[in-house]
């Protein structure tokens, strides 16, 4: 393969097609149903395997082998790695391709628009229903490069850090791929994150330049965005100049770092060279929460994170050429990195933007989405699938969905009844329902359904299997490796896949410790698991202080964090509860001051307020209880378990009590609870 091997002069004739997804090759005309010789073919050619059981198999005893000929024959590379994998999972030192350059952009856009230039590469769903615009792949490459030349014109280098606050929109992906054009790491802010936690994150990165938008549009409302970006730009000396894109054409104020997007761009050339990258620099950032009050900066890199994010979209989701792929994920979590952006470009996909919200105008909005723009794949939160549940199956039913083939979940624990409604009334039972765990640290999905056989049972509500080179395993309390099935323990990763995290960063320390300290050689991944009679998984939930509020996580200790900011609060703890819609709820309990008192509708006004101001709307808490004293052990540790038990009301569970310094507070306590948390 010489073009494996042209120097970087000569990428513009590089992106040549790829012999994998041209319209009629073998791969196109593959079925995940039939033969398993057509189903990817570079790897089950090496392994000379009949079947996906032995193919995964191969996978894991072969990775390296395995991963190679993904890489050689997915990727379009500058110049060729030497190396597939150098992983010391003790030391959490990952890297995969090494001795490779590339660049994202071009596996993304340009080898596309060489093949199939006005093929559309994003259809943008704007909030307004019937107001989509399409960007075809050539049109994705002039914008891409247009932003790109405008960042460098600002003086952005390889390896600064860009921080991106927008929400779904064309100008937004090709902002992040103008970044992996010059070489920049991008690191996108969801956009619902409030003005503190974006200073928090940009000051993290020490990011120079942000990218926003004038205002957002969702739900029919105007987003101050600017705004906020304003707010939390004062409070980072970093920031340099903030780039305005227009998404309404309303005048905000714009000071002398602001700089409007769309003008500086249309004066630029519509072509950037592309920078040749390691496989192991940087290419993104994500934050997300950790066990404690401070987010982490997860590190992604090149070759190892496109790959896997690449493989799984085309597999896990059987997606083919000319499919319209529909992920309702919102570009600020790695859901939208992953299966939003990066997989479905670099497979030559067809994607949509989704700016809006499930009930807007109505409770139908997804299936009159899936009916208009033909959607064949859509995958979206268990959150959402719970709140459109209730409002009946007539939304759902008054839409053609005979598009659909595969239907998706992700970000938290679907349950049987919202699992069941999906596939029967959503799919009309003729869609796989792929019930896909991962993580932001594991880069894309790592255990889900298919693939497998069309007829391969697939059991609702979970995760089911997992994906070639993956290796779960659950171990007990005392680190020891649980053999056999129908057994529940902490789940861990036991060998390294090109998608995983490399770092935190500035802080690889964290990173050892959290994931690699746990349990030796392993990668630890802060879930539990059970492992069923047959051997599938299903994900129980998160073993430590971090709980998933309609799919985002949250540190416990975050919301305290902020709780314990408001000036009558003298100490808080926080636990998630089970709610109906939101999956998990935050439960917040106060102890107040001495001689404060307040009543408590007032108090849990003013911390919903303070919550939303200091990180974000979702993670506001929906019950405050103040308490005189909170349960310890004597050295003083809360104990969240018991009131977590409490709050279940299952106060027969509350298990052992003797490290309890004080029994009344868990009576004070029980009195005290509101309601029922479930509904
Ligand atoms: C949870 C989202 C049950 C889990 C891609 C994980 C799930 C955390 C599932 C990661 C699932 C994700 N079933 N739980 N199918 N998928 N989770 O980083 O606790 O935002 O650790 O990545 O969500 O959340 P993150």
């Amino acid at each position: 393969m010489s073009w494996l091997r042209r120097p970087l002069a000569s990428l513009r004739s590089l992106v040549q097609p790829r012999r994998s997804s041209a319209p009629g090759s073998p791969l196109a005309r593959r079925s995940s149903t039939s033969s398993i010789s057509a189903f990817m073919p570079e790897a089950t050619a090496l392994a000379g395997v009949r079947d996906y059981p032995a193919l995964r198999q191969f996978s894991l005893q072969q990775a390296e082998r395995f991963w190679g000929a993904l890489a050689r024959e997915r990727l379009c590379w500058i110049s060729p790695f030497t190396t597939v994998s150098d992983c010391d999972l003790a030391l959490g030192n990952i890297r995969w391709f090494e001795g490779g350059r590339l660049n994202v952009s071009v596996n993304c856009i340009d080898r596309h628009v060489h093949t199939c230039p006005d093929r559309v590469a994003l259809i943008w769903e704007r909030d307004e229903p019937g107001s989509q615009v399409r960007i075809t792949y050539r049109q994705l490459l002039e914008m891409t490069c247009r932003v790109a030349n405008t960042l460098k014109r600002q003086g952005v280098r390889k390896g600064d850090r860009v921080t991106i606050y927008m929400p779904a929109s064309p100008i937004a992906v090709a902002s992040m791929l103008a970044c992996t054009r010059i070489g920049a790491v991008h690191t996108v802010v969801f956009a619902g994150f409030s003005a503190e936690a974006l200073a928090g994150r940009i000051q993290d990165a020490q990011a120079e330049t942000v990218i926003t938008t004038n205002q957002a549009v969702r739900g029919g409302r105007i987003i101050e965005l600017k705004k906020t970006v304003d707010q939390a730009v004062k409070m980072c000396s970093s920031v340099k100049h903030v780039l305005v894109a227009k998404r309404t054409e309303n005048e905000v104020p714009m000071s002398n770092i602001d700089i409007p997007l769309e003008e500086e761009m249309m004066k630029e050339e519509a072509f950037c060279d592309p920078v040749a990258m390691e496989s192991e620099d940087l290419l993104f950032l994500l934050y997300t929460s950790g066990s404690t009050g401070k987010p982490k900066g997860l590190v992604h890199t090149q070759a190892g994170y496109l790959l896997y994010a690449t493989v799984t979209h085309r597999y896990v989701f059987d997606y083919h050429d000319g499919d319209v792929f529909g992920c309702v994920a919102d570009i600020g979590w790695i859901t939208g990195h992953s299966y939003v952006v990066y997989g479905p470009l670099c497979n030559g996909g067809t994607t949509v933007l989704f700016e809006s919200t499930p009930v807007y105008p109505n409770p139908g909005r997804y299936w009159e989405m899936v009916e208009r723009l033909k959607i064949n794949q859509f995958y979206g939160a268990p959150t959402a699938i719970r709140l459109l549940l209730k409002y009946g199956d007539a939304w759902v039913k008054s839409h053609d969905r005979s598009s659909l083939k595969v239907l998706g979940t992700v970000g938290e624990p679907i349950n049987s009844e919202a699992w069941d409604w999906y596939y029967r009334v959503v799919g009309e039972s003729k869609c796989p329902v792929m019930d896909t765990w991962w993580q932001t640290e594991t880069g894309g999905i790592c255990i889900a359904p298919h693939p497998a056989t069309r007829e391969a049972e697939i059991v609702p509500a979970m995760a089911m299997r997992p994906f070639f080179g993956i290796n779960p395993v659950l171990m007990d309390d005392q680190g020891r490796k649980l053999m056999g099935n129908n057994i529940s323990g902490a789940l861990c990763i036991a060998q390294p896949w090109p998608g995983m995290a490399r770092t935190i960063y500035n802080d690889h320390d964290r990173f050892v410790n959290t994931y690699y300290k746990p349990y030796p050689n392993h990668f630890f991944t802060g879930d539990g698991a059970y492992r069923s009679e047959k051997g599938y998984y299903q994900i129980t939930g998160r073993l430590d202080d971090v709980i998933n509020i309609s799919g985002h996580r949250l540190a416990t200790a975050e919301i305290e964090g902020a709780v314990n900011l408001h000036r009558v609060v003298a100490e808080s703890a926080a636990i998630g509860c089970a709610h109906e819609i939101k999956g998990e709820a935050s439960y917040v309990f106060i102890v107040l001051k001495d001689g404060i008192d307040i009543a408590e509708h007032i108090i849990t006004e003013e911390l919903k307020h303070i919550v939303s101001q200091k990180i974000a709307k979702y993670a506001v808490p929906d019950y405050v209880q103040i308490v005189k004293r909170l349960p310890k052990t004597r050295s003083g540790k809360i104990m969240r378990r018991v009131l977590r038990k409490i709050v279940e009301q299952k106060l027969d569970e509350l298990g052992d009590l003797t490290t309890l310094d004080d029994h009344t507070a868990v009576q004070e306590i029980v009195a005290g609870v509101q309601g029922d948390p479930k509904e």
